[in-house]
This record gives structure tokens, sequence and C-alpha cells, in this order.
């Protein structure tokens, strides 16, 4: 058990990769608040199936773009189990769209969620553990699109980019209280938000040809290093981004 008691909060966890997360930390001995945004297609059914880990798992509903969600909602964690160790933003959006024709509103809609949440949260969070003490782990759930390029998506790499400056300097800000800040950059993950690629054998085909593994990454194979990155192991760890993308960032087309 790497997280024994440790109470984690983990953003968009009724699905994907965030599902994972939460099912593995719960796996490893945590105590895990799962968040969803109420009303959406996919509501918690995660907390409900940690209560097979033996540990406790909540069902914490709100939006991470509101900042009186994320407060309301990390004084219902504290006044459950009384602190926080990890938390981790995973809730995202993508809007493909050429870059002419992007509206303000789908450029604010991805910015706020994929970045001021995981400001608000990351924000909530470290005022918690410094306030509790000792130390924490923030980890963001960023994409490899926090540093290569994505023709059509450019408010999503404009958020993880975000994310990833946002990581850096938070490693430095929070290391005086032992909180350690680190990235996960996943490349193409088997999940919902690449359910139309999935579906379609010929986008499924070229997805797969510019990853030299061969094949869609597992949530569950995000799920390993976040918990590594959450449980003591990593106590020396902080400022880097993890990559689990099966050497997708390493494919350059030459010719
Ligand atoms: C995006 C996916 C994409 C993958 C690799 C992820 O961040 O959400 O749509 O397949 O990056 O390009």
């Amino acid at each position: 058990m790497r997280l024994q008691d440790k109470v984690a909060f983990v953003t968009g966890a009724n699905s994907g990769i965030g599902k994972a997360i939460a099912m593995r930390f719960a796996a490893e001995g945590a105590h895990v608040a799962v968040n969803y945004l109420p009303g959406g297609t996919r509501e918690a059914d995660a907390a409900a199936e940690i209560a097979t880990f033996g540990t406790t798992g909540i069902a914490v509903g709100g939006d991470v773009s509101k900042r009186e969600d994320v407060e309301r909602m990390f004084t219902e964690v504290v006044a459950k189990f009384g602190r926080i160790d990890i938390a981790v933003n995973n809730a995202g959006i993508e809007i493909k769209r050429p870059f002419l024709e992007v509206t303000d509103d789908e450029w604010n809609k991805v910015i706020a969620v994929n970045l001021f949440g995981a400001f608000l949260v990351h924000q909530t969070a470290a005022r918690q553990m410094v306030k509790q003490g000792p130390g924490g782990k923030l980890i963001n759930i960023s994409s490899v699109h926090e540093d290569i390029p994505f023709p059509e998506y450019t408010a999503y790499c404009a958020s993880k980019g975000g994310i990833r400056m946002m990581m850096r300097n938070l490693a430095m800000e929070l290391a005086p209280y032992r909180i350690n800040v680190n990235n996960i950059a996943p490349g193409a993950i088997a999940t919902p938000i690449n359910q139309a690629v999935l579906d379609d054998p010929i986008a499924s085909k070229n997805a797969i040809s510019e990853i030299p593994w061969g094949r869609f990454g597992r949530p569950e194979e995000v799920a390993s290093v976040a918990v590594f990155l959450a449980s003591d192991e990593a106590e020396y760890v902080t400022g880097s981004t993890y990559y689990v993308d099966g050497g997708l960032t390493q494919q350059v087309t030459l010719y």
C-alpha cells in the first residue's frame, strides 16, 4: 500500500484517466474525493466502486472553473477526512477548430476548465496543505501538447502549455512547504476524449502509425505514474513533466 490513509482529490474522476487514477489511489489505500461535473454525461460512479477497495470514496460534484464550487468541494473533503494530501488536476476538454474560426466562447471555455480550473484547484489545495502541514503532492495531467503542437487545437495547446509553466513556478514557490508539484503528459490514451478516433478505423490507424509503441495507451498506465508521484517515494521529485506516450513525442517526420 503506497498511499495508505492519504487523502486525495482528483478532478474529472468519473471517467477516463481520472477514474483510473481514483481507482488506483484507492487500491493503494488512499481515501479519494471523486470530482465530477453535475449534469454532465458521466456522473460519478467511481466513488461507489472505491468502497470495494476498503477505503472511503466520496463524490464531490462541482465545476472546476468556478471558485465557489472548488472552495465548497475542498470544504466538504476536509470536513470528511480532516486534510488533503494529494490534489490531481485531471479534468480537461478539447475543441477541434481551425485557428481562423475559433470563437471567443470556444477559446474561453477550454482555458477556463483546463487552465483556470487547474489554478483554482491547486491554489485551494496548497492553501490547505500549508495550513495543515507538512507537505503535499500536486499533480497535473497535462498532455504531450504541453510541449508539441497540435494543429486545430490551439486553445487546448495554450492551456496545456500554461499548465506546464504553472507547475514549474509552483514547484519553486511551494518547495519551502515541502509540496511537490509535477505534471504527467499522456499521449494518445484510449479514453472518451478520443472516442471519435477510436471508433474510426482509418483515423485510429493513422494515430497509431505515429506512436512508436504501436498502440494507444491505457488509462491505468497513466495512473501508475500518478501513484509514484503521489507517494512518499517521490519526496525529492518536483518541477518536472513525466511523459506517458509510447514514444509519441520522439516521433519526428523527416520526409
Ligand atoms: C489529446 C488527444 C490526442 C493526444 C495525442 C491528447 O492530449 O487529448 O486528443 O490524441 O493528446 O495527440
